[in-house]
């Protein structure tokens, strides 16, 4: 899926299949007033209470007191994802097998009457479909079924990504911004990146927003507070089961969490491993990924790139590692905390702890996704680059890799 914000309404190349232009802004100022007058406002008031129904390690639902302080998830469907004033034309891309099923989404997203939504394109060639795009979120990808490892998919999505890398590069907006989500989206993002030279390989992320969600709520759950009272949760790494959530910076309340969760062997391995594998579990329990936690840690990436992050705060983004100052290998693809001015960019956050647990954690996962990555690319045909990879106590050197060879 690709999104352009519009300034005014965008003529359509002839080459998209138009499922409707929505540049019907007289008829989505009706339904909006139509809607306003139907339902019933949101209800604003704190809910008092949040309990999980699926708790691991019997852990018990949690109730919390009412304090009034408890915050609304504002336009968490993400209606007014770049702005209440900022209007966005969708173009979505599919293949010739799911053609059919992509004029059905389109159909939906028309029904839905999104009031900054203007135009739904759909299409099949990336060249046509990319064409000066702001956002791209490289989502479609073979998804993971029951007991399969994510690295697992590389075989066959590492393709994928690597034309979409070569066609965004030709014709998309060059400052373009790039969110792939497909797994394993931190290896696919590489991939990507090293086929779109010219655009900046800052621009490129991949999507551990959703770890970041997951690690909130299992910390809120077992605290007893509301999520929005936990902040500062870093996921290093990937988006896989090796990923490491960081409970030494994350904090509750504005403290640190090892303070208020004192059963640190829970945070070490509890905490941890439902963290890592919650997609796995979900898959089990319901047969196929997550769906909407995804598209909703989609919308909360996007925003935490386009609104200012609070002071004090951060958020978890996979980015290419050139110049970070943890010594995590460089040329990579990891997942670090980030923090935004609001202008679609983002910089790392400098002031954060190690102890030996993180550091040991974070040295495994990167050697790990080293080892993967290494393994997977070479025999895939996806371009040929350079890894170098060096420090955090890794110091595996620097590859050549290519089609077959690797040295
Ligand atoms: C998830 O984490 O829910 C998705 O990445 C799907 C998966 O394969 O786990």
């Amino acid at each position: 899926m690709a999104m352009t914000e519009l300034s005014t309404p965008k003529t359509t190349s002839p080459f998209l299949h138009s499922s409707s232009r929505l540049s019907l802004s007289s008829k989505l100022h009706l339904s909006n007033q139509f809607r306003h007058l139907l339902l019933p406002p949101l209800h604003t008031a704190p809910s008092s209470k949040i309990s999980c129904s699926v708790s691991q390690n019997n852990q018990a639902p949690v109730a919390v007191q009412d304090n009034g302080s408890v915050k609304t998830k504002k336009e968490c469907y993400g209606v007014f994802l770049f702005g209440p004033d900022q209007p966005i034309a969708l173009k979505l891309l599919g293949s010739e097998r799911s053609i059919q099923a992509l004029e059905g989404v389109a159909m939906e997203l028309e029904d839905s009457l999104f009031p900054l939504l203007r135009e739904v394109d759909i299409g099949t060639d990336p060249y046509e479909v990319f064409q000066d795009v702001e956002w791209a979120l490289l989502i479609g990808a073979k998804p993971r079924g029951p007991g399969m490892e994510r690295a697992a998919l590389l075989d066959i999505n590492g393709q994928i990504f690597a034309e979409q890398g070569k066609a965004l590069n030709a014709v998309a907006s060059p400052n373009v911004k790039v969110l792939v989500v497909g797994n394993p989206c931190n290896t696919n993002a590489l991939i990507c990146l090293k086929n779109a030279p010219n655009i900046p390989a800052k621009n490129f992320h991949a999507l551990t927003r959703l770890d970041e969600n997951r690690a909130k709520c299992q910390l809120a759950l077992k605290a007893g507070v509301f999520y929005d009272k936990v902040s500062n949760m870093t996921i290093w790494g990937n988006h896989s089961t090796t990923q490491v959530p960081d409970f030494l910076n994350a904090r509750i309340n504005g403290r640190p969490v090892k303070e208020v969760i004192t059963d640190h062997k829970w945070l070490e391995d509890g905490f941890t491993e439902s963290v890592q594998k919650r997609g796995g579990l979900l898959i089990q329990k319901w047969g196929r990924s997550s769906a909407a936690s995804t598209a909703v840690s989609i919308v909360d990436a996007i925003k935490s790139l386009v609104t200012p992050t609070p002071e004090g705060d951060w958020f978890s983004t996979g980015v290419y590692t050139n110049g970070n100052p943890y010594g995590i290998a460089e040329d990579l693809v990891f997942s670090m905390p980030c923090r935004s001015k609001g202008d679609g960019d983002y910089e790392l956050v400098k002031d954060v702890e190690f102890d030996d647990y993180l550091r040991n954690r974070i040295a495994k996962e990167l050697a790990f996704e080293i080892l993967l990555l290494v393994l997977h690319v070479f025999l895939l045909d996806v371009g040929e680059f350079e890894l170098a990879f060096e420090g955090f106590e890794t110091g595996v050197g620097i590859f050549h890799v290519g089609r077959g060879e690797i040295y």
